[in-house]
């Protein structure tokens, strides 16, 4: 097993520390020895993992401002000389952004442009990943796998929105940052994810869980839908094995874009997952199918030879093991005995991750 020290005492900033990815990146950051500041919103869920638990600890600096302000975000990363930089914040959901077209686009491009202003204006940063999604690919509904070389498109807000800073990170990159030599950016690319701390609205775990646990039935759209399931933790290993090699590289060949999606076989109905979610949880709710309101892709699968190939990074867990893992982290938050150490179960998933990863 390779010991990573690469991350020791490097000062990181990351956006979106608040949200539901960014509370697994505080924590996994902070277990790799890395010093952390944050730069987010308010948590907007109740209960919401971040606030409710305190990781506020586990950071060097808790700003909470608006990723639309660049004069701050400047102020904060002139201020802070992070050596990384991992862009999370974001309106991050498809039904929010159907209903707020205006906000999802200003917060998730403006937010992304100011990123890439603020990384300009600052010579310590010498790596640095934009988050967006495995949503951006162009989608007709083909069941092809997705190369990072694919068309990009995005029917809804959300996706289209994500697309663009994709377009516009690569447009930041020809026109800066590849004359520059002091950054090097990617962008990355995975799919939904799922683990413990997610109570945003509408995602299909937080509604298992909750129906589940409170004998409720659980109304779901899309039961046929097949989806990528990982869990959170394997993107952001791969985000950090991303940020790591481009720090080191001379040639610039991890400049560019990344996708980071579960095996094929990692795919599974939505159906599926409620059903394994109510056994876990020894749930006697019943499972209900409602239409859905708006266009949800149906098939979503990513091809990740690329980073396989030259990152080594690779699924460690199957579907049913990051589902478990998910599961038994809401059945420990929710027991009322357990609840105060969900911060020591968090990171005793991590450890048990790590070794799955092959890293200690
Ligand atoms: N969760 C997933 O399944 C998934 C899948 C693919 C990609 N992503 C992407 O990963 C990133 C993180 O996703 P998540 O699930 O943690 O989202 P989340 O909604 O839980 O968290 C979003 C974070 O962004 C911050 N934020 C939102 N608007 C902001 C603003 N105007 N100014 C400053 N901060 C703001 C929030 O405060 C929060 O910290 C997003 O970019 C999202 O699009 C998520």
């Amino acid at each position: 097993m390779k010991r990573n020290n690469f991350w020791k005492n490097k000062t990181v900033l990351l956006t979106g520390h608040t949200g539901f990815k960014g509370s697994w990146l505080t924590l996994i950051l902070n277990n790799l020895g890395a010093k952390v500041i944050g730069y987010a919103l308010n948590p907007i869920s109740k209960p919401n993992f971040f606030d409710g638990s305190n990781l506020s600890q586990f950071l060097k600096k808790d700003y909470r401002a608006n990723i639309k302000d660049l004069k701050k975000l400047k102020s904060v990363i002139r201020k802070g000389k992070p050596s990384i930089v991992f862009h999370l914040a974001a309106q991050s959901s498809v039904l929010a952004g159907y209903k707020n077209p205006k906000d999802t686009v200003e917060t998730n491009v403006i937010g992304t442009v100011n990123v890439l202003e603020a990384i300009r204006s600052c010579n310590a940063v010498k790596s640095a990943v934009i988050v967006t999604t495995d949503k951006v690919y162009l989608n007709l509904e083909k069941k092809i796998k997705f190369k990072e070389t694919a068309a990009l498109g995005g029917h809804d807000i959300y996706s289209s929105s994500k697309a663009v800073c994709e377009i516009l990170t690569a447009s930041y990159i020809k026109s800066f940052y590849l004359k520059l030599n002091n950054c090097k950016i990617a962008t990355a690319r995975s799919g939904n994810c799922i683990g413990g701390g997610d109570w945003t609205k509408d995602r299909i775990i937080k509604d298992c869980v909750e129906s589940f646990l409170f004998n409720k039935n659980l109304i779901i759209r899309s039961p046929k839908a097949s989806r990528p399931w990982q869990h959170v933790m394997e993107p952001l290993f791969g985000y950090l094995k991303l940020a790591q090699k481009l720090y080191f590289d001379n040639n610039k060949k991890f400049v560019g874009c990344w996708n980071f999606g579960p095996n094929v076989k990692n795919n599974l109905k939505v159906i599926d997952v409620a059903k394994l979610g109510k056994k876990i949880l020894n749930s006697k709710s019943k499972i209900l199918k409602t239409k859905k309101i708006y266009y949800e892709s149906e098939h979503l699968s990513l091809d990740s030879r690329k980073s396989l190939k030259f990152l080594n990074w690779k699924i460690s867990l199957t579907a049913k093991e990051a589902l478990k893992l998910t599961f038994e982290w809401y059945k420990f938050y929710y027991n009322r005995t357990s609840r105060d150490k969900i911060v020591n179960f968090t990171f005793n998933q991590i450890n048990y991750y790590k070794k799955k990863f092959g890293i200690s």
